[in-house]
This record gives structure tokens, sequence and C-alpha cells, in this order.
């Protein structure tokens, strides 16, 4: 009895859904494509650069523009620096990403750099073919072997998430990295104009002439200063006299450090003027020496 209510109950549904089932899919596939129209028209409104499009699928391009700048945080680990010069999401400033290092990777993550996913002069994305992109995402293979004392795979890159993506998706990032100018990541790179200065022979509690270090920035990022300071064994024997170098030094400017020595003893007297800043090669220790008599 129960049973037989059952089996008419399911054939009613199955009759029911088999007659309502073309309504219901053509109103959801409808639905699909205009979300996918969506997120294609909403991928070109938000890709922070001019998209070449010759010879590329442009529902592609969109629809990877829409992942990649909207789904998938690429631009958070694979710009440097990811936002514009005042436009900081994260310090209360109206959002724009970095169009001049888009891409170009560089993020420094401890042992781990992000690469650069612009196209190359080969015009492919990383220099890589899709078979190979869609190998890395898939397996997490770094096919350039850069750290294998850390074993074959790419660290830190959230290929484990990656791999679930459908191969249409795949191929719809891979069109816009396509689709994007080559970018190289911004580095900012403190030299010094030497590593050492050395005064000349000075009797106790005699003052020198000032000591000068030239700091140049010859990367393309500004360097902004934590600290510079004077530290080590003689650091009373040597003293700051003027430094123009402020909280930061513009790409390409040079900022000075003047200095003189004072020796409280005598003998050979040595101290490090110490740079420390937000440059990869932070800190910069420069060595000051004199002798005292
Ligand atoms: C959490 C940070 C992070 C995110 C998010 C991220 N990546 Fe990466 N990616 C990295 C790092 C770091 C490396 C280099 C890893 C290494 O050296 O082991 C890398 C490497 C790669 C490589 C290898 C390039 C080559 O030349 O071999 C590709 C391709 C890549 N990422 C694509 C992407 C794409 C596409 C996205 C977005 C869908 C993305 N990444 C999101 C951090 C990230």
């Amino acid at each position: 009895m129960r049973l037989g209510w059952i089996s008419a109950a399911a054939t009613i549904l199955a009759g029911s859904m088999l007659i309502a089932s073309p309504a219901v899919n053509s109103s959801a596939e409808n639905q699909t494509q205009s979300e996918d129209d969506n997120r294609i028209s909403r991928g070109f409104e938000i890709a922070p650069v001019p998209l070449n499009l010759n010879g590329k699928d442009r529902k592609l391009v969109g629809l990877g523009s829409y992942l990649v700048n909207a789904a998938s945080g690429c631009t958070d680990c694979h710009t440097n620096p990811n936002y514009a010069p005042g436009h900081n999401p994260f310090m209360g400033q109206p959002k724009q990403i970095n169009p001049k290092y888009y891409l170009g990777g560089g993020v420094h993550f401890g042992p781990f750099i992000s690469r650069n996913l612009t196209p190359e002069d080969n015009d492919l994305p990383a220099g890589r073919t899709y078979d190979q992109f869609a190998q890395q995402m898939h397996t997490g293979i770094d096919l350039d072997h850069k750290h294998p004392q850390f074993g074959p795979l790419l660290q830190v890159m959230p290929w484990p998430l990656y791999q679930d993506m459908t191969d249409h998706d795949l191929k719809a990032i891979y069109e816009y990295l396509r689709a994007i100018p080559h970018a190289e990541a911004g580095v900012s790179k403190l030299q010094p104009s030497s590593t050492t200065w050395t005064f000349s022979a000075h009797p106790i509690g005699e003052m020198s002439g000032p000591g000068v270090i030239y700091l140049s920035e010859n990367g393309n990022l500004p360097v902004n200063f934590t600290s510079i300071a004077i530290t080590g064994l003689s650091a009373n024997d040597f003293k700051i006299t003027s430094n123009t170098c402020g909280a930061v030094v513009q790409p390409f400017k040079t900022c000075q450090v003047s200095f003189f020595f004072k020796p409280t003893n005598i003998g050979l007297r040595q101290a490090q003027l110490v740079v420390s800043s937000d440059d990869p090669n932070s800190p910069l220790s420069i060595t000051l020496a004199g002798v005292g008599n």
C-alpha cells in the first residue's frame, strides 16, 4: 500500500518534471548566458591596462579579466607594487591597480618571488604555451626548477585551488594574459657611493672634517628609510652631522649622509653606518674607520 503510494507519487513527479523541464532549462540557460555576459563586460570594465584584442577571442579575454581581476587574486601576488601611488584601498584611498608594473611579478614571499605573467618577446604570457600554463595550474610543477632545494613544485602560488578550475576558465585567464601589455616588476635598488669611509689619523678629542656617503636609488621605486644610524664598537667616535635623505628617496635620485670622526681613544676606531629601509638589500652597512693618536 505504502510502496504503491510512493511509486505513484514518483510517477506523477517524474511526469511533471518531464513536462516542466524544458521551460526550467531554457530559463536557467538564459540566466547563465546573461551571467556570463555580465562577467565578460565587467571584466572589460575593470581591466587596469589597455588590452590588445588583435587575434584574440574577445569573450574569453573579458571573462579572463573578470577571473584575474575580480575573483582569483592573481594581481595581489603578481604586481609589485600592487597599487598606484595614493591609491591603496587599505589606507582608505580610492583603489587603482598599478598599471606600470601590472602582473610583472617581483613580490617577495620569504625565499619565493612571484613570476612575471605578462607576454614576453614571443607574445606568450610568462613565456608559456597554453599547455605549459595549464600544466602548471593543474599540477604546480615549476617548469623553471627555480628552487630544487624545496622540491619541484611552485610554492605560495595557490595552484591547489586553481587546479579545480574548468578548462574554459583557465583558457580565459590565459587569453587575457595574452592581451595585456608586457611589464616588469618594480624594484628598488639603493646603492651607496662607497662601502667604507676612512678618516686620516686625528689626536684624541679632535674633530675631523666631514665624511660623506651618497645613497642613490637605481631601481624604479622610491626607497623608504626606517633608520640611518651609527652602530658598532666605536660608535661614539663618529657622529652624523647632516642627513638629506629624510623619509624617502625617489627613483633615480640621490641623497647624502655626512658625519665626522672624533677619536675617544688611540688606535684603530671603527663603526658602521647602517641604513635600514624597505629596499630588498636593507640594511646597508658602511664601514667608518679612523685612527686616534
Ligand atoms: C598567494 C600569492 C599568489 C597568487 C594569488 C597567485 N600567484 Fe602565481 N605565483 C606566486 C608565486 C610566489 C609564484 C612563484 C612560486 C615559486 O617560485 O615557487 C607564482 C608562480 C606562478 C606561475 C609560474 C610562472 C612560470 O614562469 O613558471 C604562474 C603561471 C602563475 N603563478 C600564475 C598565476 C595566476 C594565473 C594567478 C591567478 C589565477 C596566480 N598565479 C595567483 C604567487 C601567487
